[in-house]
């Protein structure tokens, strides 16, 4: 299998792309540590993962405390002994104009989106760099690329995990270490449902959204989940600094 051996730590992963995430890296062998600070849904999460023979834990912090983030490398290491994958993957996004914004929600947009994973890597690259070896996965989202006018705060946290992202990959190459992000389109996860929930008709908003993608649907976390296991293997080995686009052919489009 393509995790077999390896021990990984997905954030966010009570609902959405994070738990579809670590569904896969346990699938593929891994030894995962389901990380939320939603306590009864990530505690699920993993038990499910367990009754079905997977190896997977819970861990129940919240990402923008740097001693919380320290919490959750000790216990991958006290439970598996050692951390291959960090995926830094938690993530809020609430939808307003900038002159719309609280200072409350542009402060909790770049704690948890940005500082919260800085936080993450800088727990877990002290045990990656004394291994020699291990894997970071960033998700940004194409925000960080095109415009998105209903999400300025949100996309400017995801340009800066695609700038960390090269940084963390050109300082930490030498130590075995690869860095990238993955950057997707919309995808049906709750975040997506709250968006859409803003609009009048929120079927008729979906409708329109998945028309603009030339493949005429959207994401399930499951798409994106497999490009993150791919990312995360050695199959990946020559990979890194780079950011991968995961959108149907949305910003593909121009006309
Ligand atoms: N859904 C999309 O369309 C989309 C598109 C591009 C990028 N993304 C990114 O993908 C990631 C996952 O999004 P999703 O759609 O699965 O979202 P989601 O809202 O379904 O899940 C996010 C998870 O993160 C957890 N979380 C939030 N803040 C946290 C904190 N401070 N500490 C610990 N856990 C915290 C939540 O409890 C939740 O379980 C986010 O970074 C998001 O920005 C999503």
């Amino acid at each position: 299998m393509k995790l077999s051996e390896k021990v990984a730590i997905v954030t966010g992963a009570a609902q959405g792309i994070g738990l579809a995430t670590a569904t896969a890296m346990a699938e593929a062998g891994a030894r995962v540590v389901l990380v939320d600070r939603n306590a009864t849904a990530v505690t699920a999460a993993a038990d499910n993962l367990a009754v079905r023979g997977l190896t997977a834990r819970p861990c129940v912090i919240d990402i923008t405390s740097p001693s919380a983030n320290r919490q959750m490398v000790e216990k991958a290491l006290e439970v598996f002994g050692r951390v291959d994958i960090f995926h830094a993957n938690a993530g809020v996004a609430p939808f307003h104009d900038l002159l719309a914004s609280s200072e409350l929600d542009v402060a909790n947009t770049v704690d948890v989106n940005l500082v919260g994973a800085i936080h993450g890597c800088a727990a877990v690259l002290p045990v990656m760099t004394s291994q020699k070896q291990g894997v970071i996965l960033l998700t940004a989202s194409i925000a960080a690329f095109v415009g998105d006018p209903s999400v300025p705060v949100y996309s400017a946290t995801k340009g800066g995990l695609v700038a960390l992202c090269k940084s963390l990959a050109v300082r930490h190459g030498p130590d075995g270490i690869r860095c990238n992000t993955i950057c997707p389109g919309d995808v049906a996860t709750t975040m997506l449902e709250s968006y859409l929930a803003r609009e009048s008709d929120p079927a008729a908003a979906r409708r329109e959204m998945e028309s603009r993608y030339p493949l005429r649907r959207l994401a399930e976390p499951a798409d994106i989940a497999k490009l993150a296991v791919f990312l995360c293997s050695d199959d990946a080995a020559w990979i890194t600094g780079a950011d991968y686009v995961i959108d149907g052919g949305l910003t593909a489009r121009c006309y």
